[in-house]
């Protein structure tokens, strides 16, 4: 049987080509020809295979793709928390041996230290700034639980907290730091529509006041086009880069409207071609 030709995915020289349009000296992360495996009971799994991707500084990249093509893998190695087998990240031109302030990751659970109050726990992201006194501390975890809407929250716990605003206490914690980069594994999941929603509306405030650049993980098509400047779609088996979308529209961006829906149903019809892809026999 011939293989199944994926329609939306660009040819290598494409890639090749959009790539080029940014130098690895003026990009805020540059992942280049990453690969990565793991071995296990059922024998080895190529979690990445030579993955480049260049950041732009500013510039908010979604990464979506089915489950176990390797986003959170990549997140992993960009963060520094796990190394490639071949290929190198660099971050503002230098190599990625490990976890640095300059590179914080916020994950889907947001992982609140529950014997900490909200400006507690946005203090303990700062507690590296050791060039910060205790109350320049203190004021910067007021004014970021400010930005991300908590103000009058200080002093609630985790458990006093809505899913919602346990993010948006996450969210502050990652920014207050003032990291190079902001790295998010499916930070929105766990949450309801509504809630996202609100969230993404101040999501865009948010990048568009600090100018973060940031990568995000995302189940959520609708979710990618409306946070990111462009969207990445990965592929299973072996986890690569198969297309990627420039998202050109004005922001703030509103998640329900028809122009963003339509390039949403593009983005879907790559990742539908994946899927199909997968399951024609090879
Ligand atoms: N620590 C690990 N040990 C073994 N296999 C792993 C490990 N981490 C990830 N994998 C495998 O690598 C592939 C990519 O995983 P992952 O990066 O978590 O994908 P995603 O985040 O896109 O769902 C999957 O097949 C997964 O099972
Ligand atoms: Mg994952």
């Amino acid at each position: 049987m011939r293989p199944l030709a994926i329609r939306s995915i660009p040819r290598a020289t494409d890639l090749e080509f959009a790539r080029e349009t940014i130098a690895p000296a003026a990009a805020k992360l540059a992942v280049e020809a990453v690969s990565k495996s793991f071995s296990g009971r059922h024998g080895s799994v190529q979690a990445l295979d030579r993955v480049s991707l260049a950041v732009r500084p500013g510039e908010i990249v979604c990464l979506v793709g089915p489950s176990g093509c390797g986003k959170s893998t990549l997140l992993d190695i960009m963060a520094g928390l796990a190394r490639p087998d071949a290929g190198r990240v660099l971050a503002e031109g230098r190599p990625v041996t490990g976890p640095g302030p300059d590179r914080l990751v916020m994950f889907q659970e947001a992982g609140l230290f529950p014997w900490l109050d909200a400006l507690g726990n946005v203090m303990f992201g700062l507690r590296l700034r050791k060039d910060l006194d205790e109350a320049a501390r203190r004021e910067i975890a007021h004014a970021h639980l400010a930005l991300v809407g908590l103000k009058g929250f200080e002093r609630a716990f985790a458990h006093q907290l809505s899913g919602g605003m346990r993010q948006r206490v996450a969210l502050a914690r990652a920014l207050a730091p003032d990291p190079a980069l902001l790295l998010m594994d499916e930070p929105f999941s766990a949450l309801d529509a509504l809630t996202r929603e609100r969230l993404y509306e101040d999501v865009q405030r948010i990048f568009a006041t600090t100018g973060k650049t940031a990568i995000l993980v995302t189940h959520n098509v609708r979710e990618a086009v409306c946070l990111g400047d462009r969207v990445v779609v990965m592929a299973p088996r072996p986890g690569r880069i198969a297309s990627e979308h420039a998202v050109g529209l004005p922001r703030p961006r509103d998640v329900n409207s028809v122009a963003l829906a339509e390039i949403a149903a593009t983005i879907a019809a790559d990742l539908k071609s994946i899927a199909l892809a997968e399951e024609t026999p090879r």
